[in-house]
């Protein structure tokens, strides 16, 4: 089998893509797979070879991590290694991205973006349905540092233009919203954010690159949470950051001063979750869409809140941007006490309680936005449910849940 050309690699479909991406068979004496590579350590041959690589004259030209225009090589297990190099080839090719780094945790990937921009006396723009942490790290970390957050309407599109000010640095967007599925207008985002010399950032975890190819769109750094979608099997933790050429230098230079890189075994499980990935969300997309099909029908919901469904805020923005939807979404019912909710979730037995998403598994959370919303109000007629859709039997699951509505009935 021979390598692949450059010609044929430009060409290829992202089906193909996922495949080939970051696999080097010829340089692991002919195995499939790039092993696990631990290690802190890295020795040179020489002092020349030494000196050559204690940082001066160090380029970031893309990944993976090169000396300009030599072959890749490594210095010390923080700044990367085979297998990292691997992850962060395949990511970078796929989002259509200048360089990637790995970071322990998708919260980790959101922290290395912000700090690799941000400075004492910005001022940022942050989306209201933001993933709470990221709220988190802004009103503490990022407060504490001298940034100043205003949290904006994802309804907004151009018109965030009226919240822009001269030292606004960055607009942070999530789309959808990992609990309220809004929609956001990345490209009207992007032009503003440009026109005032500001950083587009985006948390694409719920998309990925599959079915929102970020820096296409116009974003300038772009978050996924490998946690989720990319292990695909809640068995590890990854972030990944990636950046276009304007930010990439930023974003790898602010990677190493931290020194915050991602476990190797997690990277290879991830790898192996690659292959597959676009199989499982296609899945998860079809799973997701037979069961908010379902809700629709069921007398005890008042809203689904799928953005592949015509009802959904921004569902005109995901026609026009995404190629497909992935299988976490919410469901809004109608009033019910919290005691009613406890009885329907606590008998469940194919629905996992816990806070994430994108394995296998289907799992079930109540939340209210209510108590930390600041720019827009929270306000459906009931309680709130987020469904993560995993790879069972949907009418399994229907029937799971047809039993737990009946258990909400009579608590009520
Ligand atoms: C939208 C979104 N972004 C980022 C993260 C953070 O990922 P991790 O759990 O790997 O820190 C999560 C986790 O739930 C998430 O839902």
């Amino acid at each position: 089998m021979s390598k692949l050309s450059d010609e044929t690699k430009k060409k290829l479909r992202s089906r193909t893509k996922l495949i080939y991406a970051g696999r080097q068979p010829h340089e692991q004496f002919g195995f499939v797979n790039t092993p696990i590579y631990r290690g802190s350590t890295v020795l040179a041959a020489t002092v020349a070879e030494l000196s050559s690589s204690a940082g001066a004259g160090l380029q970031f030209t893309g990944s993976p991590y090169r000396r300009d225009g030599q072959p890749p090589r490594y210095i010390y297990g923080t700044k990367g290694n085979p297998t990292v190099e691997a992850l962060q080839t395949a990511w970078t090719d796929l989002s259509g991205a200048a360089g990637t780094v790995l970071t322990p945790s998708g919260l980790a990937a959101i922290t290395v973006a912000f700090l690799a921009v941000v400075k004492a006396g910005d001022h940022i723009l942050v989306t209201d349905s933001v993933y709470r942490p990221t709220r988190v790290m802004c009103e503490g970390v990022l407060k504490r540092l001298g940034v100043e957050t205003t949290y904006y309407d994802p309804a907004l599109g151009a018109d965030i233009k009226s919240l822009m000010r001269p030292n606004t640095s960055v607009i942070f967007a999530e789309s959808p919203g990992s609990q309220t599925f809004e929609i956001q207008d990345i490209p009207a985002l992007a032009e503003v954010a440009h026109a005032h010399g500001a950083c587009l950032m985006l948390d694409n975890t719920w998309a990925t690159p599959l079915f929102f190819p970020p820096h296409e769109r116009g974003v300038d750094i772009a978050i996924e949470a490998g946690t989720k979608y990319l292990g695909g099997h809640s068995d590890l933790l990854l972030g990944l950051t990636s950046a276009n050429e304007k930010y990439w230098k930023r974003l790898r230079d602010t990677f190493d001063a931290f020194g915050i890189c991602a476990g190797s075994e997690d990277v290879f499980l991830a790898l192996r979750g690659l292959r597959t990935m676009e199989l499982r969300l296609k899945e998860a997309e079809k799973q997701g869409l037979a069961m908010a099909q379902w809700f629709k029908a069921r007398a005890e919901v008042a809203q689904v809140l799928h953005p592949a469904l015509p009802e959904c805020p921004g569902h005109a923005l995901w026609k026009r941007d995404f190629t497909g939807s992935s299988g976490l979404f919410s469901v809004v019912l109608n009033p019910a006490s919290e005691g009613a909710i406890a009885a329907m979730l606590d008998g469940l037995e194919l629905f996992g309680m816990g806070y994430s998403w994108g394995g296998f598994e289907s799992l079930v959370i109540p939340f209210d936005a209510k108590s930390y919303r600041s720019a827009t109000v929270w306000k459906p007629v009931g309680p709130a449910l987020r469904f993560q859709i995993g790879f069972e039997d949907v009418l399994d699951l229907q029937d799971d849940l047809a039993r737990g509505f009946e258990r909400l009935r009579s608590a009520s």
